[in-house]
């Protein structure tokens, strides 16, 4: 015996509709209007016959908005954006070297050279990121759009964002970019953003600003469909010491005291760092200038020793055999700052490392301050930029 009130029917429509007429019932949900009132326990027959819209939190709101990383070197900006719940859907990398780390750490392999890719073969996104490469323009026109950046590396960024049209386009360069001939490089890439129909700001971030005992300058560029992106508001955290960062123990390579001269009374310079001497390496006498000899060869600036009570200068990508000296005062030695202890600087934790450390150290010093770009998503939600 069927039950009163049963429908002898399998469509759910069908039975939707003989239910009302056999309960004489007005339901509460109108699925033709699309909206619903939900109350747990009743009704989910209903749902039965077509799902209610998602019910939108604003404040709860889940992020699924994608990205592509180009230039992406060792996904210094995707480890950054991933921690704000942005997905990346497509990178570029042309180096062997950083596309293999890459691949260990994101089980991605980047395409390899920009300028190859055909956007139509990049999937949908709604962020670009690229930390490309600056050089110059040739072209002297000013009023040409993208077509003013041809032949650099630049104009294949203005050329999938010209195809893809991204909400939003976060790039990061070298500070020396704001002087860059003259200053034309960056009033041309602000000048083809705005043709592109972006609002562009841009602003020099130092890393010692979002937590990492490094002055490392860089601008940041934000370009956005939709207003511009205010900098002022992105959260700044005081400036750590290195001596927050370093490792515990491990196989620290330490100077002998002839090594290296300390100087009396060092003082911390405005921008954090605690300049406590130099190394007297006798090898660097050879083909160097009077009164230079304590000068690196890489940099032309001294091979100074910081004090780990400071902060720590710029990683540059150069520097191949990594050498960055600390003093310790606790300890009351100077060593070499660990590969491991660079990671840390830059905001890279447990990172799996590539296996050589000359390519490491480049790869490092060619990345990115990680907490600078997490604090840029973190605005770019706040600003309802995407
Ligand atoms: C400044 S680094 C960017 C690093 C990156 N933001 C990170 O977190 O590691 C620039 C990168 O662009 C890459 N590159 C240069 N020319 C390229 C090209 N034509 N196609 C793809 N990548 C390229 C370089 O190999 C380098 O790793």
């Amino acid at each position: 015996m069927m039950p009163v009130g049963a429908i002898p029917c399998g469509c759910p429509f069908i039975k939707f509709f003989c239910r009302i007429v056999l309960m004489g019932a007005i339901p509460d949900t109108n699925i033709f209007m699309n909206t619903t009132i939900y109350e747990p326990g009743k009704q989910r027959d209903l749902w039965e016959c077509k799902p209610p819209p998602p019910i939108s939190h604003p404040n709860k709101r889940r992020y699924s908005v994608k990205f592509i990383d180009l230039f992406a070197g060792i996904g210094g900006v995707r480890i950054a954006l991933e921690k704000e719940g942005f997905k990346c859907v497509f990178s570029s990398e042309i180096n062997k070297h950083c596309r293999m780390v890459y691949e260990k750490n994101f089980k991605d392999v980047p395409y390899g050279d920009m300028t190859k890719i055909n956007p139509v073969n990049i999937p949908e996104f709604e962020i670009l990121t690229a930390g490309f490469p600056c050089q110059p323009f040739s072209i002297s026109g000013h009023k040409k759009g993208f077509d003013d950046t041809r032949g650099t590396l630049f104009f294949d960024v203005a050329r999938i964002i010209d195809k893809k049209e991204p909400k939003l386009v976060i790039l990061e360069n070298v500070k020396y970019l704001i002087h860059h001939d003259k200053g034309r490089t960056l009033k041309i890439i602000i000048k083809t953003l705005e043709k592109l129909g972006y609002y562009v700001s841009y602003q020099l971030l130092n890393a010692n600003n979002f937590g990492l005992p490094q002055n490392r300058e860089r601008i940041f560029i934000v370009a956005s469909k939709i207003k511009y992106f205010q900098f002022d508001r992105l959260k700044k955290i005081p400036t750590p010491k290195i001596k927050d960062f370093l490792d515990e123990k491990g196989d620290f390579e330490i100077l002998e005291p002839k090594e290296y001269t300390l100087i009396d009374n060092p003082k911390m310079q405005s921008s954090g760092l605690i300049f406590v001497g130099y190394r007297n390496k006798k090898g660097w006498k050879k083909g160097v200038r009077p009164n230079t000899s304590h000068l690196s060869r890489v940099h032309h600036q001294p091979n100074r020793i910081y004090s780990i009570n400071g902060t720590h200068p710029t990683i540059p990508s150069q520097e191949t055999s990594g050498r960055f000296f600390i003093y310790d005062d606790e300890n009351q030695y100077v060593r070499k700052l660990t590969l491991n202890e660079c990671y840390k600087i830059m905001g890279f934790e447990n990172y799996k490392q590539y296996h050589l450390a000359a390519e490491s150290y480049k790869q490092i010093g060619n990345s990115v301050a990680i907490p600078i770009v997490q604090a840029i998503a973190k605005e770019v939600k706040n600003q309802s930029l995407i």
